[in-house]
């Protein structure tokens, strides 16, 4: 369904992306793994043209983003890493945003029910509906974002560390909710964490990024069988390795 082919992206004289390649099957569930800084970020931001790459070229169902790229964004949902919220909207006008504007708009009423049914699915009440985002924690802003994420029944998304900053439990909620995206609803789903249980509950593949380049890509079975020292002190969460501490 996404094919990225030779991407890359340098911000000034740094080379944060140096070729990557990599392909998502139509309804698979995608982790990139990846020490902090390599650019996990960036290469979403690039498939989704919030960043422009260098060169390389990404195909969605065959064609080049740049050509249909209009139609792509109106089927894809994004959590960003910070949440994002729009501070001075509710928490039901974020989640229900692109259901009261554009191509995809519904009456107020039903937008806010769809927005409150979003909300119990990531396990926050309606009470927070009319809340805004400052007044909420992190983990809750974090789950507001989901919400809005899901909100429009995307076919492709793309979420970057949705368990980052929840309680263990609501991060087993998140996780359940990535894989009944993909499961029941059919969603082709990108999601980037540090979260090895995350990674070991939703992932039918795993890719690792590591100086600008996919370094390994495989199963969870494989990625417990590997002798690639990158991935193994990666998942081990080891201090000694060839992964620098410092960077
Ligand atoms: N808009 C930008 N302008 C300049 N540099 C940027 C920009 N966006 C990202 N970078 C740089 O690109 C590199 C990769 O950033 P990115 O956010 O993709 O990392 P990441 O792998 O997502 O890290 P983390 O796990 O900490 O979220 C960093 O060195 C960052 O400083
Ligand atoms: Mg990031």
């Amino acid at each position: 369904m996404i094919e990225i082919e030779s991407l890359t992206k340098s911000f000034g004289s740094k080379q944060v992306l140096r070729g990557v390649s990599l392909r998502i099957e139509r309804g698979e569930s995608l982790v990139v793994i990846g020490g902090s800084g390599t650019g996990k970020s960036v290469l979403l931001k690039c498939i989704l043209g919030l960043v422009t790459p260098d060169a390389g070229l990404i195909r969605v169902n065959g064609a080049p983003v740049a050509q249909g790229r209009e139609d792509f964004l109106s089927r894809f949902g994004m959590l960003f890493q910070g949440a994002a919220l729009f501070d001075s909207l509710s928490v039901w006008q974020n989640v229900a945003f692109r259901l009261l504007r554009g191509p995809q708009k519904r009456p107020k009423a039903e937008a806010r029910a769809v927005a409150i049914e979003k909300l119990a699915r990531v396990g926050l009440g309606p009470e927070v509906a009319d809340l805004f985002p400052a007044e909420l924690s992190g983990g809750m802003q974090k789950r507001v974002g989901l919400a809005r994420a899901i909100a429009t029944e995307p076919s492709v998304i793309f979420f970057d560390e949705p368990t980052t900053g929840l309680d263990p439990i609501m991060s087993g909620v998140i996780n359940d909710l990535i894989n009944s995206v993909v499961r029941e609803m059919g969603a082709t789903a990108i999601t980037i964490t540090h979260d090895m249980s995350s990674v070991r509950a939703i992932a039918d593949r795993v890719a690792m990024l590591h100086d600008g380049l996919i370094r390994w890509h495989g199963t969870i079975a494989d990625m417990d069988t590997t002798s690639d020292p990158y991935v193994t002190q990666f998942i081990h969460g080891r201090a000694e390795g060839p992964i620098a501490a410092i960077r």
